[in-house]
């Protein structure tokens, strides 16, 4: 484990400090400071040895013994939280994992964007229907989305209810992993019928039965089913968008130096709050967890640079894992001068590629969408780049969800702009559905088999 000096100027609140951004303006401060510490007094969501884990387990991705799959809902609500849901997301991380060792030959890290991502950025502070201006929907850890001043208004008991949502998720996430989730290894179990409609049907199948004889002749081998013998881990991930949340869980833990954030695993910085000097990196500083940050076409390689400096100080491998999210018009022109130099800075990151974030566009009927193309697009371009300048793509961040939704266009099940309407749930990013996100494994183990070759 690493040791690091105890830092005098910070604290979990000296965040405080400094400019805020995206946070939300409660009317009631004293309900505020209640909730607050009834929050800091609630057992942790993960433990310390947990994260300490996780944060080796990136250090070795870094170093391109593994592979990092970060993957579910832009927003979770707190009406997900409910056993089908749950299993479903766990379903679709773990059946694109399998496709993934596959095609990569490298043990994959499943980081669930789960247990915990109940607050959002916004564009604008408020949002005005009709003549009437009221607060954005800033998720479900802040307010309600139905456009009535009651449902708008940031209420702090919805912090408890998102630390206890969190903890029914991760607890039955838990569950699921110890017990008899292993039937979900099985190819069988699977719903691929939307393969034979892709012109790389045949491909996608060898690849499933290869996973199915894999897992068979291990359980041969040992007796055991697959689960006992690899045992799946799941991470669980958030943007640590809610400073005061985030400060009430961040815990000294015993026999260990340092600070944790015990609501989750690993916490990221998003592109809209990244800035340097404010609140957002100086909380992020202090942390021990291992950390992501968005970056956009906006960061330039200095920003970057200083990021690296300030938020892993000692260079720590693990520690830092830049998302970078620029969108498949312009990943070629922003991520190369960004890799050199923190390469050339001897800057330890893991590289890993947001290809969901750059890619929004709003349809003309008003509804937000990403195209499959362009999501597979930024994928190769990436992949590709940071090959050119010596570094390697060490994972994937995917918003995703394991129900056939229709709010992404594309991929072999062939979704126009037309049928978004069908199925179009999301009050935030539209997510690839179950579909589109094995297509998406199977294409990405392509270009990591591809890339083993070259
Ligand atoms: C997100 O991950 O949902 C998000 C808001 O991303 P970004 O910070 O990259 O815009
Ligand atoms: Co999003």
């Amino acid at each position: 484990m690493h040791v690091s000096e105890p830092d005098s100027t910070w604290a979990p609140t000296s965040w405080q400090t400094r400019r805020a951004t995206q946070q939300p303006e409660y009317k009631d401060q004293a309900a505020l400071h209640t909730a607050l510490l009834q929050l800091a007094k609630l057992p942790p969501l993960v433990s310390s040895w947990e994260i300490e884990k996780l944060k080796s387990q990136l250090a070795e991705a870094a170093a391109g013994q593994r592979f990092m799959l970060q993957g579910g809902d832009c927003s979770e609500n707190f009406d997900d939280c409910e056993p089908s849901a749950i299993t479903r997301k766990l379903k679709i991380l773990l059946q694109m994992s399998l496709v993934l060792v596959q095609g990569g030959r490298r043990r994959i890290i499943r980081v669930g964007r789960f247990a915990g991502q109940y607050a959002k950025p916004r564009s604008a502070d408020t949002e005005t229907r009709g003549g009437v201006t009221l607060p954005s929907y800033r998720g479900d850890m802040v307010n309600r989305p139905a456009f009535t001043k009651e449902d708008r208004e940031p209420n702090p008991e919805f912090l408890l209810k998102a630390h206890g949502r969190a903890a029914l998720t991760i607890n039955f996430i838990r569950a699921l992993v110890d017990g008899g989730f292993a039937d979900l290894h099985h190819p069988e179990y699977w719903d691929l019928g939307f393969v034979s409609k892709s012109p790389l049907a045949s491909d996608y199948m060898r690849t499933v039965e290869s996973i199915g004889e894999s897992l068979r002749f291990m359980e041969t081998l040992t007796g055991h089913g697959a689960a006992d013998i690899n045992r799946v881990d799941f991470f669980t991930s958030h943007e640590g968008l809610h400073l005061y949340y985030e400060q009430a869980l961040t815990r000294q833990v015993p026999r260990r130096p340092g600070w944790y954030n015990v609501s989750t695993h690993f916490p990221w910085i998003g592109e809209r709050t990244r800035d340097v000097d404010g609140a957002h990196v100086e909380y992020f500083r202090g942390i021990a967890n291992p950390m992501g940050v968005k970056i956009g076409p906006g960061v330039t390689p200095e920003e970057a640079l200083c990021l690296c400096t300030i938020l892993n100080p000692e260079n720590e491998p693990g520690r830092l894992t830049f998302i970078h999210r620029m969108g498949a018009d312009r990943v070629g022109e922003r991520l190369p001068p960004l890799v050199e130099t923190i390469e050339r800075a001897g800057r330890k990151v893991l590289w890993c590629c947001d290809p969901m974030h750059g890619n929004t566009e709003t349809t003309s009927g008003g509804l937000k969408t990403r195209r499959f193309e362009r999501i597979i697009s930024e994928l190769e371009q990436s992949c590709l780049i940071l090959k050119e300048c010596r570094a390697h793509l060490g994972g994937v961040h995917f918003e995703l969800t394991g129900e056939n939704v229709t709010e992404c266009i594309g991929g072999a099940s062939g979704i126009t702009e037309a049928d978004l309407v069908r199925d179009y749930r999301t009050q935030v990013d539209p997510r690839l559905n179950y579909e589109q996100a094995m297509e998406m494994a199977f294409l990405l183990a392509r270009l990591m088999q591809n890339g083993r070759k070259g």
